[in-house]
């Protein structure tokens, strides 16, 4: 049937059929990798790649660093699933689109959405590649989610999406991560504005006034979605670039993936240890 005479759940049901052809394996935990962070995937034994340009329905991936793939097989024994690139809502997608894989990924079986991303520090007492565990976030991308206010996709008895979208076990398990290990690990409140440009002084002045830690371009409609779909979640942010908005440098995009880069590691060891208490 050509694609614009079906409906998105009729999208996402030929998304997970066309995936599950191709793989027994029922994934438990679904993993975004955000901006500098796609090698966590090298850690998985995979037991398949779907560049995303294969997948019927998926949108493609254009953003530095990004790509564009679903590997799928076992990180510390557990099937996972994880999406090698996101989609941003700067690079012109309408919500719905952006946010398509995670039906995808919940409808293969996925019940924990793992999601990373690169943030800028608002909080003076962040360094970069520091790792702050999202526990709230402010949305400011002022895009409608259709799906959230059309209940087509929502399972009867979840929750519309309220105040306690990050679940706090997780938050626990993944804070243990950073004491054992010794790093500066926060929790605290990502502002996700749309981008595609970092902030002006004014704006990071902005977003630390009204409660911000961190800023970013993603992870909130991706974190919506999966709350909705009752999937327990957890949201974790590299900080790369600390604004200063009295004593500002310039944020650059290579900046933030080299800092991402560096903090990979530490997400890595967070998300196997979360995989082994499963
Ligand atoms: N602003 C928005 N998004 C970001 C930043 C920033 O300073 N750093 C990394 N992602």
């Amino acid at each position: 049937m050509p694609s614009d005479t079906l409906s998105y759940s009729q999208k996402v049901s030929e998304a997970a059929a066309f995936v599950r052809e191709q793989t027994p394996t029922i994934p438990r935990v679904a993993i975004i990798l955000g901006t500098g962070l796609g090698n966590l995937a090298t850690h998985i034994s995979p037991e398949l790649t779907l560049p995303y340009a294969e997948i019927p329905h998926f949108p493609q991936s254009t953003a530095l660093s990004h790509h564009g793939q679903l590997v799928i097989g076992t990180l510390e024994d557990v099937p996972v699933i994880a999406m090698q690139g996101r989609f941003h809502l700067y690079e012109g997608y309408p919500v719905m689109e952006a946010v398509l894989p995670v039906y995808v990924m919940q409808q293969l079986g996925a019940e924990i959405l793992v999601v990373s991303n690169a943030s800028g520090g608002v909080n003076p007492k962040y360094n970069g590649g520091d790792i702050m565990i999202m526990n709230s976030h402010i949305n400011l991308m002022f895009r409608k989610h259709q799906a959230l206010a059309n209940d087509e996709l929502i399972p009867p008895g979840s929750e519309q999406p309220g105040t306690l979208l990050y679940d706090r076990e997780l938050i626990e398990l993944a804070l243990r991560t950073g004491r054992k290990e010794d790093w500066a690990i926060h929790e605290g409140c990502y502002v996700s504005l749309t981008g595609p440009n970092y902030e002006t002084r004014s704006e990071y002045r902005m977003v630390r006034a009204i409660g911000g830690d961190v800023v970013g371009m993603s992870t909130v409609p991706e974190v919506l979605t999966a709350h909705s779909l009752n999937m327990r979640v957890l949201a974790l942010s590299a900080v790369t670039n600390v604004a200063k908005p009295d004593a500002l440098t310039e944020t650059s995009a290579e900046e933030v993936v080299d800092i991402a880069r560096l903090a990979e590691p530490k997400l890595t060891a967070i998300v196997t240890d979360l995989l082994k208490t499963l």
